[in-house]
């Protein structure tokens, strides 16, 4: 019998997949869950056939510069994949995947709780409440902005874009203006009577909501920079549950800070798990450690999708989520 794959998973995954892994491959779990240093992932790619990383592996020219590698998937836990240098992986044939599809609903869902929080202050709120200074209900406390009926931006509008459309306009009547590089097709833009704009500046200030649900990586760096920042509404508020990076969070966290938008919603951080100094007193602004797809539904259905691929790998089949 010829000997199993061996397969290196870098962080721990949900206890359901770790067992199922280790039925099929040689497995090697990450039982201390910290992340990998790139001295650690050169060393893995001369031992394992396939290294299963997550948003925490940075995987670029250091971690990779190793010749002739054992690696010859990298079946990654999570749809993006802007941590992954593509050239360098496609320099050494190495073939990379993602999980698109499963957790498109869990994140829109996470992206709408952010809208939620920062419409009706419940960040604020909470935090009062803790800090025991809550001295009752008045009139003019904590006053937010009503969400039903308003207008939402979508940047980005492929699978989690189109779900939190679909919240948005079916659960909150909101009117859906979508920016995508590529055209929307006609039906999918019906789904929630969305309409695309032509450029990202067009759409900064027709918003009351800008949700981002783009890539991440160099091309989208600081999409949303001071200039675009300042093109929306002072009432607008802009939320992000896609990559960090997409936004310039110094130019984030003036704008706040002099109310020039009216507030925002962070799931994601440049260089996270570090948070920017500047964002963490702005009051106007909810943040979550990268909740997006954090339901126990999503993790494990991410989990069975990376075997799905690997199956598909070794058994000589294009894995369905290849992405090189
Ligand atoms: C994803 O799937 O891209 C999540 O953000 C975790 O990487």
């Amino acid at each position: 019998m010829a000997a199993k794959p061996r397969v290196l998973v870098t962080r721990r995954w949900p206890a359901a997949v770790e067992a199922r892994l280790g039925e099929i491959f040689d497995v090697r779990l990450n039982t201390d869950d910290t992340p990998m240093r790139p001295e650690d992932f050169r060393a893995a790619m001369r031992e394992y056939d396939a290294i299963l990383p997550t948003v925490t592996d940075k995987i670029g020219p250091t971690a990779l510069e190793v010749d002739s590698p054992q690696t010859r998937i990298l079946a990654n836990f999570g749809v993006g994949y802007s941590h992954v240098d593509l050239e360098q992986v496609n320099r050494h044939g190495i073939v990379l995947t993602n999980t698109p599809d499963v957790l498109s609903e869990c994140t829109a869902d996470l992206a709408m709780t952010l809208l939620l929080m920062v419409a009706r202050r419940a960040g604020e709120g909470e935090r009062e409440l803790r800090a025991g200074k809550w001295t009752g209900w008045r009139p003019t406390h904590l006053v937010g902005t009503k969400v039903s009926g308003k207008t939402l931006g979508i940047v980005g509008y492929g699978r989690i874009g189109q779900e939190m459309a679909a919240r948005a306009h079916h659960g909150f009547g909101m009117k859906i203006l979508a920016y995508n590089r590529s055209p929307i097709a006609p039906e999918v833009l019906a789904r929630c009577n969305a309409t695309q704009v032509d450029s990202l500046d067009e759409l900064m200030p027709l918003c009351d909501f800008i949700s981002l649900h783009c890539p991440g990586g160099a091309e989208n760096r600081h999409l949303i920079n001071a200039r675009r920042l300042g093109m929306m509404r002072s009432d607008a508020f802009l939320i992000n549950t896609a990559r960090g990076e997409v936004v310039d969070e110094t130019a984030l966290s003036q704008a706040l800070w002099f109310d020039a938008i009216g507030g925002a919603g962070l799931d994601v951080f440049d260089g996270e798990p570090r948070i920017n100094p500047s964002l963490r007193d702005c009051d106007k602004l909810v943040m979550l450690p990268h909740l997006g797809s954090a339901t126990r539904e999503a993790r494990e259905a991410m989990g069975f999708r990376v075997i799905d691929n690997l199956e598909d790998f070794f058994a000589g089949r294009r894995p369905r989520d290849r992405v090189n």
